[in-house]
């Protein structure tokens, strides 16, 4: 492993450590702050050190880590998209916000676009129903979304990098 791998995951394990939190909310807090610092995603390694620290089996963290989507062992975009596929944001105009999507990023579901900017996946409802279609990039909710609005926010994001 990695010493650096091996060091920032101690140091962020430490952060959240200090923050005192239930057991459960540490191992989810742990992983939220190492994918943070990995842009996106967990390393292998990060995990295993993780392990250690926390003195869980291997078996526990990769356990989490399938369950919640938001979670990535593969290395993803700066940014990830996530959009809502559950039936009220389709019926609204979802799909039509998919197709954007994907026509502007040139990049299908589970997959990120070459310059390592935005990657897609879906996602089934994200709680925001009233002001469907929606999608979350990163943190961040995006509403009442059409295809043009879906294209300015991907223009907005790529033309924020050059700057
Ligand atoms: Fe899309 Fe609820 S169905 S946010």
């Amino acid at each position: 492993m990695s010493v650096d791998v091996k060091e920032t995951v101690k140091r962020i394990y430490e952060e959240v450590k200090a923050k005192s939190l239930e057991d459960g909310d540490m191992l989810i807090n742990a992983l939220h702050a190492i994918q943070d610092h990995f842009n996106n995603f967990i390393p292998p390694e990060a995990a295993e050190e993780l392990s250690e620290l926390m003195n869980l089996p291997p078996s526990k963290i990769y356990e989490v880590l399938t369950f919640y989507t938001m979670f990535s062992t593969k290395p993803r975009g700066k940014y990830v998209i996530r959009v809502c596929q559950s039936t009220p944001c389709h019926v609204t105009g979802g799909r039509e916000v998919i197709e954007a999507l994907k026509e502007t990023l040139g990049i299908d579901f589970g997959e990120t676009t070459e310059d390592g900017l935005f990657t897609l996946e879906y996602s089934s409802c994200l709680g925001l129903c009233g002001v469907a279609p929606v999608m979350m990039i990163n943190d961040m909710a995006y509403g009442n979304l059409t295809p043009e609005r879906v294209k300015a926010i991907i223009e907005e994001l790529k033309g924020g990098e050059k700057r």
